[in-house]
């Protein structure tokens, strides 16, 4: 009977009780939510050396409960010995690691995620960081499932976050911050000085200077903003998204385009070949000049534009949602393509350097460090979204996931 047993089905219980549960109680509801007869809580057989009779059935659901306490998914009800309640979760069911938890949740020989909020783990990092790249929740009037901070309180979030951050950050190392340039003021189709504000605070309070503004065009995005494009025809939709590049050190900035080289066109490969371009010219007042030889300089390749234009779909989140579903759990409802913080990484870091990603989500930011060789550490609140970033390290050497994690998610994965 308790192979029928699963972690979830004792989670169910406490969440279905909506009130703290003695064991007596828990026992009962958890037989009932996994299938089986009330009267198998009472048989009982020899446990362990000194063969005492105890019923093995209830000693599982006891198990299963301590892994729920181990992930401070559960939590002592005051001034009542064995009686225990869920502990914070939040709006849509998602399980947030508050009140300090930081779990180690799993890792490889380069990097390490931890279920924690960021400000937990980063207080207590004191490791150089050379990349804090990441998506950090917008402030959104329709909230997603992990919530969102209103846009009034923004700054002083996105400002609080990053200091633990900043302040290990090496000279010349950078924070790349993907954000939403839809927020709008109430009620009108004027958008909202947010990350204006964001600017001015991180170089203010931090003090980090804008390297670069790198608009993402998405052509792939849904019609948006829907009230003000689709309803009332003031605005266009919007098809791109701020990716905000800052440093500490300007001067000893640790940047390099020639590890983001792009193959050169196949005119300018001819260009090359013909020995440039043979015009004699001159443009713009004389500040553009052909002089007879123009492009004729053989180079490895074309340094990228500061423009990305790429569109939402990416191998890597739909098996983020792959996994989600074989595990039963949410799939993360906001995730950027693995070629934004790749992109981010190749041009800012060396091999070897430490990249981390506060808002992780499905850890994009960790996987494309992974497979170009960095270190990485990533956190994130939700519990489920932890799980399931874990699936898709499982191939990289050293990979460990903790056991009490393991035990999150459908039985196909325990
Ligand atoms: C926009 S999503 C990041 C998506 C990610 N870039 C991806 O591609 O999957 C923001 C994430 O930040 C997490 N989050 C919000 N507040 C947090 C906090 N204080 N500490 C750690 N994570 C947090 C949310 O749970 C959410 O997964």
């Amino acid at each position: 009977m308790s192979s029928q047993l699963e972690l979830f089905h004792v989670q169910e219980a406490y969440s279905r009780a909506q009130k703290p549960l003695s064991n007596e109680e828990l026992y009962e509801s958890v037989a009932e939510i996994a299938g089986i007869p009330q009267s198998a809580l009472s048989e009982q057989s020899e446990i362990g050396k000194a063969r005492v009779k105890r019923s093995k059935l209830k000693r599982k659901i006891r198990w299963y409960q301590q892994t729920l306490k181990t992930l401070n998914l559960l939590e002592r009800v005051e001034g009542e010995r064995g009686v225990w309640q869920l502990s914070q979760e939040n709006k849509k069911g998602l399980h947030e690691a508050l009140g300090g938890v930081r779990l180690l949740a799993y890792s490889t020989n380069l990097g390490l995620a931890v279920w924690s909020s960021n400000k937990t783990l980063f207080a207590d990092l004191n490791e150089p960081v050379h990349l804090c790249v990441t998506s950090p929740p917008y402030p959104l009037r329709i909230q997603r499932g992990y919530g969102n901070v209103a846009e009034s309180q923004w700054v002083d979030f996105i400002t609080e976050a990053l200091e633990p951050i900043v302040k290990n950050l090496v000279p010349g190392g950078s924070v790349v911050l993907n954000i939403s340039n839809d927020i709008f003021e109430p009620k009108r189709p004027s958008r909202s000085l947010y990350v204006e504000r964001m600017v001015i605070a991180l170089h203010d309070r931090l003090g980090l200077s804008l390297m670069d503004r790198w608009p993402w065009v998405n052509l792939s995005k849904p019609p948006s903003p829907t009230h003000w494009a689709c309803v009332n025809r003031q605005q266009l939709c919007s098809g791109w998204e701020p990716v905000f590049w800052f440093t500490n050190d300007p001067e000893r900035v640790r940047s390099d385009n020639r590890r983001v080289l792009q193959p050169h066109t196949e005119k300018h490969q001819q260009l090359m070949r013909q020995g440039g371009d043979s015009r004699v010219a001159s443009y713009g007042d004389g500040a553009y000049r052909l002089r007879g030889n123009a492009f004729s300089a053989v180079t490895e390749g074309r340094i990228p534009k500061n423009v990305i234009h790429r569109g939402h779909r990416c191998a890597d989140t739909i098996e983020v949602r792959r996994v989600a579903k074989e595990l039963g759990l949410p799939p993360h409802p906001a995730m950027f393509p693995t070629d934004i913080p790749e992109f981010a990484i190749r041009f800012l870091t060396e091999e070897g350097d430490l990249v981390v990603d506060p808002f992780s989500g499905s850890n994009k930011s960790g996987l494309a460090a992974e497979r170009n060789n960095r270190r990485w550490v990533a956190c994130d609140l939700v519990l489920e979204y932890i799980r399931t970033q874990a699936e898709l390290f499982t191939s990289f050497p050293g990979f460990w996931l903790n056991p009490a994690l393991a035990m999150v998610g459908s039985s196909a994965k325990n």
